[in-house]
């Protein structure tokens, strides 16, 4: 059997992006909506993204634990938990989310065509929890004025980071992902001497460089967010995007982490939120504020694509049957009538083939 492909969590870094996270509303007819869409994301992405081919158009599509149960029943993801909330120094609060739509491209009307597509498909069976537009901010600044992205790993590397192997065969070629919204308190920020805010992030603001070793504090941003286990760094793939209503004085940084496990993200967040050693945290933390916190599990493309629309496990129970059953029993799962993986656009991304 040919492996799964992975949704396109490591698609490159594009100028747009929507972070849209909604509840399941109660009832099987819901459920069943949303199993619809899993087969149907695929074809969606595709008419979308062929009014403009250079537009890189792609959506991930993840599953919080509570909405995987419903959704899906047995097996379920081994590392798949709800958000777990952090009380340091600073508060990572935890808030509700089923699923997880990241929609990227270069322009944001593809991204806004996609998420109306899925919404308007979707119907009644979700309410929106949270929504976010994200752009990027000028050299791929965030809003504090710091380039931000540039130690994410690529290629081979960022799939390395990223995408679940044997370790949990079942589920081989699915992610985690962990998303916060931060909001900023740009006035404080913008009051700190620049060497200052340096000191916090570990690089400089001009010239996006790491700070020297003998010169980087121990609480900088990109000294706790290194984890080391074994003489090796757990990497994690960011796309975190600006966003804001300058009217209402809001300026945010939207974070989202990607993982093949999401321990080690919340390390990370551990030592930035508690410190490492505990009291030594990450200042980020008092000019920025986590106002939510999810984490989802985003499946292969090929589960999605396999989701049959009938097999919903029975409310409150979790079926010992796995419930992805092939849509025709006669092709293989993962393989469409015409002999491809029938997942479009997400198929092409993945850079999988
Ligand atoms: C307010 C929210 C955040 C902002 C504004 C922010 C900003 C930044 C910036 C400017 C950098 C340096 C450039 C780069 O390598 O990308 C960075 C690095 C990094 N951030 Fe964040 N970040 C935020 C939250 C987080 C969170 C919540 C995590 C993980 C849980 C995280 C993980 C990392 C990692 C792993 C690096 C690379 C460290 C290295 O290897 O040098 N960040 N971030």
């Amino acid at each position: 059997m040919p492996s799964p492909v992975p949704q396109p969590v490591v698609a490159s870094l594009t100028r747009a992006s929507v972070f849209l996270v909604v509840a399941v509303n109660a009832g099987p007819e819901c459920n069943a909506a949303v199993r619809a869409l899993c087969n149907d994301l695929a074809a969606l992405l595709r008419a979308v993204s062929f009014r403009d081919l250079d537009g890189r158009l792609s959506c991930v599509m993840g599953f919080g634990s509570d909405a995987w149960d419903r959704l899906f029943g047995a097996p379920r993801p081994k590392e798949l938990h709800p958000f777990r909330e952090i009380r340091g120094r600073h508060h990572a609060v935890a808030t509700p989310g089923d699923i997880l739509f990241h929609i990227r491209a270069t322009r944001m009307d593809l991204c806004f065509e996609l998420a109306a597509q899925i919404m308007s498909r979707l119907g009644n069976a979700v309410s929106a929890l949270d929504e976010v537009h994200g752009f990027k901010f000028f050299d791929d600044r965030d809003l504090l004025g710091f380039v931000d992205g540039t130690e994410n790993p690529v290629d081979q590397a960022a799939l390395d980071a990223t995408i679940i192997g044997e370790e949990d065969a079942a589920f081989a070629g699915g992610s985690y992902v962990i998303v916060q919204k931060y909001l900023h308190d740009l006035k404080a920020w913008n009051g700190l001497p620049v060497e200052q805010q340096e000191r916090i992030v570990g690089r400089t603001k001009l010239s996006d460089i790491e700070l020297d070793d003998t010169v980087k504090a121990s609480f900088a941003h990109n000294v706790l967010t290194s984890v080391v286990e074994d003489g090796k760094q757990l990497e994690i793939v960011r796309d975190n995007m600006p966003f804001g209503e300058v009217g209402k004085g809001e300026f945010g940084t939207y974070f989202i982490g990607y993982a093949r496990s999401p321990r080690r993200i919340e390390r990370m967040l551990e030592n930035m939120f508690v410190g490492q050693p505990p009291g030594n945290y990450d200042r980020l933390l008092d000019f920025s504020r986590a106002v939510t916190g999810t984490l989802f599990f985003v499946p292969s493309a090929t589960f999605l694509d396999d989701v049959s629309t009938q097999a919903s496990p029975p409310s409150g129970a979790a079926p010992n049957a796995d419930p992805r059953e092939p849509r025709d029993p006669s092709r293989p799962r993962g393989s469409s009538p015409d002999g491809s993986l029938g997942i479009g656009s997400l198929k092409r991304e993945t850079g999988h083939e």
